[in-house]
């Protein structure tokens, strides 16, 4: 049997977490969801075809509030309890990503309705769906979402998601909503929609003290950023050497290596970022991906690295409109970071944002938001 408030007390016990009561209250609901998950016999099972019909779907959870709030912990938490082998954890926006790659190689085989297909292979690969970072920004995943997940979860798929928006408020304003209201509909009648919205923001609770910005570049700054890491992401300071990487699929076929990728949180060297080739569609995928970025070895630009700077403004732009939390480790504080002369003005952006990145109000700000 799995053990999800278990280990929930457990991780407070052992001072991991500070007691949460509302926390606690989602950590029993999905215990229940886990217990339900594993008793029930798999769909198509010989006891069901023997009673001629499928079983009751379990029922998911729809899990959302302000960030920092625990939501991707608890689920996580959940995920790692759940006994059975066909489940499947995702971030909601790469879980998108695949659906239009899925749907491309459908049409080009041009099914009559391409969603259905797409929708039932993926039923057939997973019992529980957890989307981590529910959010529709497109009018393309608008679209599809409805007849998608209604497809999916009429396999008796359960969902399990986190989200910063109540359902209503997905997608508000978007281009031709109405065809989205459905999958509202859907989600506020197929899961317990639940708020976590206490009044901590733990993220920020634990960044509390740790300067965002280091100067200079050096043992002392990765050393800091190191620890910073850690503390984001829980991993055991004493397993570093297993920490997962990762190579992540940017628009055009491309991939970017990640070499520490966690808990949403990415470490990176500034030469991988800005010295190579790199450009928009890298800093997207990135920005979308991780609520927070840490990079080290940011240089001082001179005339020589112009180009290097430029990139380095794009990557600045795009995390500072998706609201992502940026720590760095730097050879001068932002003001001084550009000596490439006349043309330092065009650079007066990119420092007032990092100025406003290291703000209590930036951090506290959900990932997406603008
Ligand atoms: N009760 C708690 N005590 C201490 N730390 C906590 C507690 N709950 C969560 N945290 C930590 O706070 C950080 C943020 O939690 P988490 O990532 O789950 O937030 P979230 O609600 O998913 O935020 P977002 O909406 O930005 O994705 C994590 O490092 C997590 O381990
Ligand atoms: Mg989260």
């Amino acid at each position: 049997m799995s053990k999800v408030l278990a280990r929930y007390d457990a991780l407070v016990s052992a001072g991991e977490l500070r007691p949460d009561p509302a926390q606690r209250a989602v950590a029993a609901r999905l215990q229940e969801c886990a217990t339900a998950l594993e008793a029930a016999p798999r769909r198509g099972s010989i006891l069901w075809r023997a009673l001629r019909k499928q079983p009751e779907p379990v029922r998911g959870l729809y899990l959302y509030g302000g960030v920092g709030r625990g939501k991707s912990m608890l689920m996580d938490l959940f995920f790692g309890c759940v006994e059975i082998p066909a489940k499947r954890r995702v971030h909601f926006h790469e879980f998108m990503q695949e659906v239009h790659e899925r749907l491309r190689v459908e049409r080009s085989r041009e099914v009559a309705d391409p969603v259905m297909p797409v929708a039932d292979a993926i039923a057939e690969e997973a019992r529980l769906l957890a989307f981590d970072e529910m959010i529709i920004t497109n009018s393309a995943d608008a679209m599809i979402v409805s007849r998608l997940f209604t497809r999916i979860m009429s396999h008796g798929v359960t969902v399990v998601a986190t989200s910063n928006r109540a359902p209503d408020q997905l997608y508000l304003n978007g281009l031709n909503r109405e065809h989205f209201l459905p999958f509202i509909a859907l989600l506020q009648e197929r899961l317990d929609v639940v708020p976590l919205d206490g009044p901590t923001d733990y993220r920020l609770a634990r960044l509390a003290g740790f300067p965002t910005w280091y100067v200079p570049n050096g043992k002392a700054a990765t050393d800091a950023l190191s620890r910073a890491f850690f503390r984001l992401t829980d991993f055991p300071v004493e397993d570093r050497a297993n920490v997962p990487a990762e190579d992540i699929a940017v628009p055009g076929g491309r991939t970017l290596h990640v070499p520490k990728s966690l808990k949403g949180v990415a470490v990176f060297s500034y030469a991988r970022l800005c010295r190579e080739p790199r450009g928009v569609p890298d800093y997207l995928a990135i920005a979308r991906r991780y609520h927070t970025v840490i990079i080290v070895g940011v240089p001082r630009f001179d005339a020589d690295r112009r180009n290097e700077a430029a990139r380095f403004k794009l990557l600045i732009d795009t995390l500072y409109e998706h609201g992502v939390k940026l720590l760095a480790a730097a050879d001068a504080e932002p003001e001084n970071l550009y000596e490439g002369g006349d043309d330092a003005f065009e650079f007066e952006r990119t420092v007032s944002r990092l100025m406003e990145m290291r703000s209590a109000d930036y951090l506290a700000k959900g990932h997406g938001t603008t």
